[in-house]
């Protein structure tokens, strides 16, 4: 495979017509390593900061753990041709950090690193494309003890596990992202305490997203170093696609503060090398941002990113002034404390329309501006949807099947959204569905199911939803279906 496994081999974005999506798109899906792994103490794993929390009482439904999740840890090789059978060309995975450095710091665990060889090796036997996530969330235990992301040295340690990383797998596989959505790192763990390590405190929150900021850069850097120049380097934000609630100078500016803390946080620096003035401003009642040390902004931004990752299923209604409803009906799960700093007097709504099991709207559009912004902002940028999809409430019908139409419709709508913002000028190489199989729905446990494959959790079987069969036959043919 060549880097320009990302690039469709059709001549630019537009030789999309009727909804067939150009050649050489990628047709993927998407898992996590703590989200399906299991095997939580084997080969000298050790517990990240998901183990400590999911063990926490009261922090995941009903007590769920990633302990066994979907076992994939011991099932790869069975997964890996249902990814076959299903026609995906490419499967986009989470590296566990504690699996190949226990401690954060030091050698790498050989037996760990062989998991992930093992795993890129089947894939690559059977023709598909190995897209590895350094960092979806699972920091090791010991680095959280030494004050997690919050302080400057987990953004080392960062870089360090990267080379160790990249080293190991940089023969083989050539689309590596760095983070993924750490937006939800920063003020879902350290903000509101919805996600492990639970922290809530707005200031920590800020100093992580700028570690994690940094922690990039660092990777990038040690990337580039080890890879052969032909890899493709990335990062997953989970942009939110704000609106607001009316044209009110008020409501606008509350979309502008969620924009700035919810999006630009990232993308300031990731893309314009600087931290946005008006988040500054905003949060400028709580820190003076002086974390943010000489070199940080270039060392952020020196290895360009090759493809932009977007995760999209919802976008975020606003408007200013406190919410009816409470304060944290955003779609981020239930605190009393706030995963957005600098922006308290918001108000979040639920957008019209349908919504999936998690409460989340349907609404294809918000994926349609969110790529023509993203296509608009950094028209040089090329685009991956590194995740989509849907919770809905399957169960095994009398016939052994599980019918999904509502994921089936929403797959349609949200890749019809795709294949016209391709038309209308973004360069978008590929998507990825959320998620392979059903898994450890975070704060959610096993209580939300998005997997186009059902996973019975009692026997570890896998059942092929309507909608993985619909998913294998857009990937087989590259176009939807009328
Ligand atoms: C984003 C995260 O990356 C993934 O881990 C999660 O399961 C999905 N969204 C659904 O909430």
């Amino acid at each position: 495979m060549t880097a320009s496994d990302i690039r469709p081999a059709a001549s630019g974005t537009a030789a999309v017509g009727g909804h067939q999506f150009p050649p050489g798109f990628l047709w993927g899906a998407a898992t996590a390593a703590y989200q399906i792994e299991g095997a939580a103490a084997e080969d000298g794993r050790t517990p990240s900061i998901w183990d400590t929390f999911s063990h926490t009482p009261g922090k995941v439904f009903e007590g769920h753990t990633g302990d066994v999740a979907a076992d994939h840890y011991h099932r790869f090789r069975d997964d890996v041709r249902l990814m076959a059978d299903l026609g995906l060309s490419a499967y986009r995975f989470s590296v566990s950090w504690s699996r190949v450095q226990p401690t954060g710091r030091g050698p790498a665990v050989e037996r760990g690193l062989d998991f992930y060889r093992a795993l890129t090796d089947e894939l690559l036997e059977h023709g598909i494309q190995p897209a590895v996530t350094l960092y979806h969330w699972d920091l090791p235990q010991e680095l959280e003890d030494a004050g997690g992301w919050p302080a400057r040295d987990t953004a080392e340690r960062f870089g360090e596990y990267a080379r160790i990383v990249g080293e190991a797998l940089g023969d083989r596989v050539q689309l590596w992202t760095t983070l993924n959505e750490p937006w939800c790192s920063a003020f879902l763990g350290y903000g509101s305490g919805v996600h492990a390590p639970g922290r809530t405190d707005p200031v920590a929150a800020l100093r992580a997203a700028h570690h994690l900021n940094l922690g990039h850069g660092r990777a990038a850097e040690a990337l580039r170093s080890v890879l052969p120049a032909r890899a493709q380097l990335g990062i997953t934000l989970n942009l939110h696609q704000v609106r607001a609630l009316t044209g009110s100078p008020a409501d606008v500016d509350a979309a502008r503060r969620i924009d700035a803390v919810g999006n630009r946080v990232f993308t300031g620096p990731l893309l314009g090398g600087a931290y946005p003035q008006d988040l500054l401003e905003d949060t400028r009642g709580l820190t003076d941002w002086s974390f943010v040390q000489d070199g940080d902004l270039a060392a952020i931004k020196r290895h360009p990113l090759d493809v932009l990752g977007i995760n999209y299923y919802t976008p975020t209604l606003v408007s200013d002034g406190a919410s009816v409803d409470g304060p944290r009906s955003d779609g981020h799960g239930s605190s009393q404390f706030s995963p957005w700093p600098g922006a308290d007097d918001v108000a979040f709504h639920q957008p019209p329309g349908e919504r999936t099991a998690m409460g989340w709207s349907v609404d294809p559009t918000g994926l349609y501006d969110l790529l023509m912004r993203m296509n608009r902002e950094f028209p040089d940028l090329p685009l991956l949807i590194t995740e989509n999809g849907a919770a809905y409430e399957d169960s095994v019908g009398a016939d052994g099947a599980v019918h999904d139409p509502e994921r089936v419709e929403y797959l349609r709508v949200h890749l019809e959204a795709v294949h016209r913002a391709m038309h209308d000028g973004a360069d978008v190489r590929g998507y990825f569905l959320w998620s392979l199989m059903d898994n450890f729905e975070w704060a959610y446990g096993y209580d939300k199911r998005f997997g186009a494959v059902y996973v019975d959790y009692e026997t570890q079987e896998r059942i092929p939803k309507s909608s993985a069969l619909w998913y294998a036959g857009v990937a087989r043919t590259g176009a939807l279906p009328d």
